[in-house]
């Protein structure tokens, strides 16, 4: 088979599939199987493949037609500037954390070596993206799961970033732990348990369950916070789509100050923010 060929043939599948991007997602499984930019696909439309290379092709279209998501099954991600190792260990970086991450890097800017406590930190996204756009900053980057964690080291060393970034096993129900930070960001997990049935079937049946649902995490690092923020430090939110408000009350009501939401390039508010005055 020519590449075109198992392009269409691929598209076709992960289609009747019910994969929701059907080309786009062959294109970016065939180009990964043969090693080729997207674009190269298209150069070398005619060239016929390898047995060896239609063998792993088929494999890694077999797998998303299982409905994996593209990021496990191509084992890697982009996040800002960044490409993390992805796999089920943990979630997936969003688009939306890219925004969280947007706001940090603006309420650091100016701080000299700034102290930023990151709390759930999964594959090491938020942490590592700061880490790499901020020079100065150090992170500490706390989860609860050994398999996260275990993930995000990969990553700290993938990045070279390890000199300032620390990876620390922490359950967030239990306070926060050291301090005191000029900044808590954390994207922690929010989905009610109940609408769990209502997710797609990429995320909820691989992606890990710790990561997606979580009854009372953002309200355990709102109480935690002011114990290990500076003066007039910040804390960042990454909230579920229709809960700024409420979060942002959460705030307001704990004695967060300047509160303020940051819409998602949707125009959803998915991050909300507020300072420790003490
Ligand atoms: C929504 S994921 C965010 C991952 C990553 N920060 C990102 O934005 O891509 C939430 C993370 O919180 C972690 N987590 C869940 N419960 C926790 C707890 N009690 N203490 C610490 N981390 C927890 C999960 O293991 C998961 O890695």
């Amino acid at each position: 088979m020519t590449v075109g060929q198992v392009l269409d043939a691929s598209t076709k599948y992960l289609g009747g599939k019910g994969v929701p991007s059907p080309r786009v997602d062959a294109e970016h499984l065939v180009a990964r199987a043969l090693d080729l930019s997207r674009l190269d696909l298209y150069l070398q439309h005619d060239r016929a493949l390898t047995e060896p290379e239609l063998a792993v092709a088929r494999e890694l279209v077999r797998r998303r037609g299982a409905r994996e998501p593209l990021a496990y099954v191509l084992g890697d991600w982009g996040f800002r500037r960044l490409t993390l190792l992805t796999d089920r260990r943990a979630l997936i970086p969003r688009p939306e954390t890219e925004i969280v991450v947007e706001r940090c890097l603006t309420l650091l800017d100016g701080l000299d070596a700034p102290e930023v406590l990151d709390v759930g930190t999964g594959s090491g996204a938020i942490a590592l993206a700061i880490a790499d756009e901020s020079p100065g900053a150090r992170l500490t980057a706390v989860d609860v799961s050994k398999d996260a964690l275990a993930l995000a080291a990969e990553n700290v060393e993938r990045t070279g970033l390890g000199e300032r970034v620390e990876l620390v096993e922490h359950d967030l129900t239990t306070g926060l732990p050291g301090g005191p930070y000029d900044l808590v960001v954390s994207n922690p997990p929010y989905v009610a348990p109940e609408e769990l049935d209502s997710l797609d079937p990429a995320v909820r049946d691989w992606e890990p369950r710790p990561a997606l649902v979580g009854c009372g995490a953002t309200e355990a690092i709102v109480r935690a916070a002011p114990l290990v923020l500076r003066d007039a430090a910040p804390l960042v939110l990454e909230v579920a789509d229709g809960t700024a408000e409420a979060v942002a009350a959460l705030l307001g009501t704990a004695g967060f100050t300047e509160v303020a939401r940051t819409p998602d390039l949707a125009g959803r508010d998915r991050v909300v923010e507020g300072r420790w005055t003490s």
